[in-house]
């Protein structure tokens, strides 16, 4: 069945005391409540093996931002798929356009990146989104098609597992927020690409998150659209409670 989720992405912020603290606020925060949405943190690495025992695993599921796309080896600085299964963590973010603009990760590299977290038990959260001189052009489609290749050759069953997140790049950090129908067309264009791939069973059972200047303010309207179905949040997941007012988009 497809899942309300609800994702955080600490990208480069909080040192290890700092992501321990704001863990155990979220934690805190959820004790007394069932959240009607998955609820996920995606921390850097090394925070990654002291999180996960501090979180109620029924209730916050602990993800990494990246992986390498090489198994093992002499890849100084890399980590492994298998390195962040061992610690725990249950998530991988692959594809976020910053990946991609400053660090040349592309489809053929995105490929081996989803295959290896897949092989290592990982759910990948597989990001896709536009830059603004695309939108602008209303290219915004064949963008995102050309990134969906990257697990567009996965088998059926391992497609399944996947999340993904659509994130225009010039709503990331901005402010500014795509309007939830600009955001309810393209992911219902997501979904029929997955449709036309996987047929429409299996389209009907990915979740498709929003990513982009999603805040408590505007969570609600953005989860309302029908193929939209919860986001993925950077700024706001930084403190426990903007993080857990996107959560309560969800309760209202
Ligand atoms: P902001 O919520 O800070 O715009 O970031 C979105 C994002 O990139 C999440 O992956």
């Amino acid at each position: 069945m497809r899942k309300n989720i609800v994702a955080g992405n600490w990208k480069m912020n909080k040192t290890l005391q700092e992501g321990i603290v704001l863990a155990k606020e979220l934690n805190e925060a959820l004790a007394n409540e069932k959240p009607k949405c998955d609820v996920i943190i995606c921390t850097p690495f090394i925070h990654l093996a002291s999180i996960t025992p501090l979180v109620d695993p029924n209730k916050i599921g602990v993800g990494a931002e990246n992986c390498a796309d090489k198994e093992s080896g002499a890849f100084t600085g890399e980590v492994s798929a298998a390195m962040v299964a061992s610690t725990g963590a249950k998530y991988v973010i692959l594809g976020h356009s910053e990946r991609r603009a400053y660090y040349g990760e592309n489809v053929e590299i995105l490929k081996s990146k989803v295959k290896l977290a897949l092989a290592n038990g990982l759910i990948p959260i597989f990001c896709v989104g536009e830059v603004l001189a695309e939108r602008e052009a209303n290219k915004q489609n064949v963008v995102v098609s050309a990134q969906l290749e990257s697990v567009f050759d996965l088998s059926v069953e391992d497609f399944s597992k996947l999340i993904l997140a659509y994130e225009p790049v010039w709503a990331i950090g901005t402010g500014k927020t795509a309007t939830p129908a600009q955001a309810e067309e393209i992911h219902a264009f997501i979904r029929s690409a997955v449709a036309k791939r996987y047929g429409k069973a299996i389209a009907e059972n990915t979740s498709i998150l929003y990513g982009g200047s999603c805040k408590a303010t505007n969570a609600k309207e953005l989860f309302a659209n029908p193929d939209v179905d919860g986001g993925l949040i950077g700024g706001a997941a930084l403190k426990a409670d903007s993080f857990k007012g996107i959560i309560d988009a969800f309760n209202a």
